[in-house]
């Protein structure tokens, strides 16, 4: 048994062992924002095949903050029994349910107007404005308020969608945020809304709820300087009472086919500075990279894509199957658009193989 399979305690919450299945939006639920019975088989599948911790897909907090048709929407209290109903399927095999809050930001798609950190062109000829600091405000009372539906609905915690462009990454990467006032300026001013967001949550919630929060460990702006900022969000994230920061990365679809743990360096560099848990996303493929994760002293490690392409596979390294079956094609961001109901083209492959 390798130490992935550890229970691990970090006070206000713990697990069975070290595996965390990554927020991965599963384009499972209906268009009107709700889950399916396919998205609760699939949480049922993970929680059965070993992984101690899952995250939901990002589920959007405000209706002006949706980034897909098919994502679980957590801004009013209709949410509420679809969340609990998945919590309790994970929790019946002594898995832990966390639900990830996320604002597309310039990403949404059901907005007249397009909102950003500072005003920009996009794609298209559209542009975006700038969020003025009482929308800002009125953004951490609708992740606040999303909290609170996922604490009543029983589930394991939350977490903060602080990567990927989606809205709180653009305050935090100095490659987009070059706000003046007190939401930019430093890298207190860029993390100033993840700050109130937290506390927020555990004024609303208590302080023994726990909030996760997943950031990028890269930037596209001066990647060096970026390093002392991560060092400051961590020490806040212990200060503020984080349960645990998830490590991610701006380029991982752009990784080279068969990468594995591109961002393992810089996460072992700042988890010996930092004293708060981190787990790692990001081209973890096979039971050692699970294994060298944990080795370099990170205290969980997360899968993305390996999971849509196979939900057993940590049952299946065990049984000794080498290495993950996923090529990191990303075509598993299209397919479910293309064929609905289906998340992952090698899947089918793999399974008329197996027949
Ligand atoms: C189809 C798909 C959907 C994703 N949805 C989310 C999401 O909702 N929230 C999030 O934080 N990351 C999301 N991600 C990113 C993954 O969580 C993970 O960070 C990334 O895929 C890198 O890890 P991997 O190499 O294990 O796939 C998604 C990735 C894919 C491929």
């Amino acid at each position: 048994m390798g130490k992935w399979n550890e229970p691990i305690d970090l006070g206000t919450f713990n697990c069975r062992n070290r595996v965390i299945r990554s927020a991965t939006h599963s384009f499972l639920g209906s268009v009107d924002g709700h889950m399916t019975e396919a998205e609760y088989a699939m949480y049922d599948q993970l929680a059965a095949s070993d992984i101690g911790l899952i995250i939901t897909g990002h589920c959007c907090v405000s209706p002006q903050g949706r980034a897909n048709e098919e994502q679980i929407n957590v801004f009013d209290d209709t949410c509420i029994e679809d969340l609990r109903q998945a919590a309790a399927t994970v929790q019946a095999h002594d898995s832990r349910f966390v639900v990830q809050l996320s604002h597309a930001g310039p990403r949404a798609i059901d907005v007249d107007e397009y909102c950003d950190v500072v005003a920009r062109p996009l794609k298209k000829h559209h542009s975006a404005r700038a969020l003025t600091a009482a929308e800002i405000q009125q953004i951490e009372r609708d992740f606040i308020a999303a909290a609170r539906r996922a604490q009543a609905a029983g589930v394991d915690g939350v977490q903060l969608h602080a990567a990927h462009s989606y809205l709180l990454s653009r305050f935090l990467d100095p490659f987009f945020n070059q706000r003046e006032d007190a939401y930019g300026g430093d890298a207190a001013g860029r993390f100033h809304i993840v700050a109130e967001i937290v506390q927020g949550i555990h004024a609303a919630c208590g302080p023994e709820f726990p909030v996760l929060v997943k950031i990028n460990s890269d930037t596209k702006a001066d990647d060096a300087a970026y390093e002392a900022d991560l060092l400051y969000m961590l020490h806040e994230c212990q200060r503020l009472g984080v349960t645990l920061v998830e490590l991610s990365g701006v380029d991982f679809i752009n990784q080279p086919h068969g990468a594995s743990l591109y961002y393992l360096e810089r996460a072992a560099r700042l988890r010996r500075e930092a004293g708060i848990p981190l787990s790692l996303v990001g081209g973890v493929r096979t039971l050692a990279d699970i294994e060298k994760v944990l080795a370099a002293g990170l205290d969980m490690v997360s899968l993305g894509r390996p999971l849509v392409c196979e939900p057993d596979l940590l049952l299946r390294l065990q049984h000794g199957q080498p290495k993950s079956n996923c090529i990191s094609c990303n075509r598993c961001f299209v397919i479910a658009h293309l064929h609905p109901g289906m998340r992952c083209i090698r899947q089918r492959q793999l399974r008329r193989a197996e027949k």
